[in-house]
């Protein structure tokens, strides 16, 4: 049986600890969509298809790996690309309970469905696509945070007027 699983996220920017969420399911699983949410409400400061072609740039040696984007519920997404498993990365506790309720919201909307959660690599475990716009504004050093390829990207669309 193929095991189809989908890593979904905001993705504004990419950093390098999803890059090893991204590696690491691509090993467990036989294919795996990377699902970029057009989120509307959340104004991202990265539009989606920039966000998607950054992901496309550092995944490309990944057989395995689509990027794609989706708006609207997870499940239904979920449903089209014959999914049945959605990755989550956890970093501290203090993921959890809101991880935990999206991941029981999901699971009550589509009983099929059955979230995993893979625990972020240890010296990954402070960073976020928060924490780098932040360090990014300030003109902090994005060295080892973001992917190498992406750095000068990311820097420009963070200080962009
Ligand atoms: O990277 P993020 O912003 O933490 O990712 C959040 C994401 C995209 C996983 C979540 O917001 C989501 O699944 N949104 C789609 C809407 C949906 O299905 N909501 C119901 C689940 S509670």
């Amino acid at each position: 049986m193929k095991r189809t699983a989908v890593y979904p996220g905001s993705f504004d920017p990419i950093t390098n600890g999803h890059l090893d969420i991204i590696r690491r399911s691509a090993r467990t699983f036989d294919k795996v969509y990377v699902a970029v949410l057009v989120n509307s409400a959340k104004s991202p400061m990265f539009p989606t298809q920039q966000r998607v072609d950054m992901i496309k740039k550092v995944t490309s040696d990944l057989d395995n790996v689509e990027v794609d984007f989706f708006s609207g519920l997870l499940v239904d997404y979920m449903q089209e690309k014959n999914a049945g498993i959605i990755i989550k990365g956890l970093r501290a506790m203090s993921d959890f309970e809101y991880e935990f309720q999206m991941a029981l919201m999901n699971h009550k909307l589509s009983k099929d469905i059955e979230t995993l959660f893979m625990m972020t690599s240890a010296k990954y475990q402070y960073l976020s696509s928060s924490i780098v716009k932040e360090v990014g504004r300030h003109g902090g050093c994005l060295d080892g945070l973001v992917p190498e390829i992406l750095k000068d990207e990311i820097i420009a669309g963070i200080t962009k007027k």
